[in-house]
């Protein structure tokens, strides 16, 4: 397979193509060249596939790729297919064990970077929670080696997955991952009062609007990845509570919010003295998707 059958494939995707808002780095190329070089044998995410050389396919693996496009079309996330998700330029194991990071979630990476860049002490406690795949999590890690990095999520088989994703990424030996509700896992008195940052990205869909999200999200995705509960905020109000707990006075919580519910979730922190200088951070169309909380000193 050649150039000229990349651009015939190429328009085939392109016909009838929506993009999904929360995955901007799927375009038809990025897609089409990921599954190229899937059926090449060489798992890439979207994000890097799309700076590949295209290989030549032999005839099995132009018929793996026909397969693969048919899969794609049916609704299969490209990430499925490929078992790549790239997050904040880190490559990451992806499957149907966890939510696949969304480019929306770097705003919250990056407000929790800028936090963690700012502690004082030497080795500064770190806890993910709700981390799935442990993109959050491992990524705190390998920019901050001194750093010691916890990740907790409910389910079994995402933690199983950021267990994976550990070694995947060479940073077993930095980050522990444990299972359980929220911070339940960290309730065993060793970590009251010595967290300098404790991050989280909760589900915060309302239970009614995640069976009608798109096909590929909620047939794939874990529907525990999204549903917030009867309003979306049930899993953010525990946090917002249960955070005071945990995290040192000065320190700091930082989470992803779902569009629309920033200015409430404000407005609430604001009138709780737990917690001092409640800002949010917003995505390019002004919408609040992260709010970083201090603890009242
Ligand atoms: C929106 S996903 C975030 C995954 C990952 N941190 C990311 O940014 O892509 C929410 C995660 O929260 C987990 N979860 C849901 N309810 C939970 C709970 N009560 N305690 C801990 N984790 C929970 C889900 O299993 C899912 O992995």
């Amino acid at each position: 397979m050649a150039e000229d059958d990349f651009d015939q494939l190429l328009l085939e995707i392109r016909d009838g193509f929506a993009s999904l808002p929360d995955k901007p780095e799927e375009t038809p190329e990025s897609i089409l060249k990921a599954l190229w070089m899937m059926a090449a044998g060489e798992a890439k995410s979207a994000e890097l596939a799309v700076h590949c050389e295209l290989p030549k396919l032999s005839t099995p693996a132009q018929d793996h790729l026909q397969d693969l496009i048919g899969a794609w079309r049916t609704g299969t996330p490209l990430a499925h297919l490929t078992g790549r998700q790239n997050f904040c330029g880190m490559e990451l194991l992806a499957g149907p064990d966890a939510l696949i990071p969304r480019k929306e979630t770097e705003i919250l990476a990056t407000a929790a970077l800028d936090l963690i860049a700012r502690c004082q002490t030497e080795h500064p406690v770190i806890i993910d929670v709700c981390t799935g795949c442990g993109n959050l999590a491992l990524l705190y890690a390998s920019r901050f080696p001194r750093a010691l990095v916890y990740g907790a999520d409910l389910s079994e088989a995402a933690v199983a997955l950021a267990t994976r994703n550990g070694e995947f990424t060479g940073l077993a030996d930095r980050v522990e991952f444990r299972q359980g509700n929220l911070l339940e896992p960290f309730a065993d008195g060793q970590f009251d009062q010595r967290v300098d940052v404790l991050s989280c990205n909760p589900p915060y869909i309302s239970s009614k609007k995640v069976s009608l999200m798109p096909e590929e999200i909620s047939g794939h995705e874990p529907a525990m990845a999204f549903d917030g509960g009867g309003f979306g905020i049930s899993i953010l109000q525990k946090l917002i509570t249960e955070a005071v707990r945990y995290i040192r006075p000065g320190g700091y919580l930082v989470f992803e919010l779902g569009l629309g519910q920033g200015p409430s979730i404000i407005k609430k922190m604001e009138r709780n003295d737990r917690y001092s200088h409640v800002q949010g951070r917003d995505d390019e169309q002004g919408n609040v998707r992260t709010i970083v909380a201090r603890i009242a000193p």
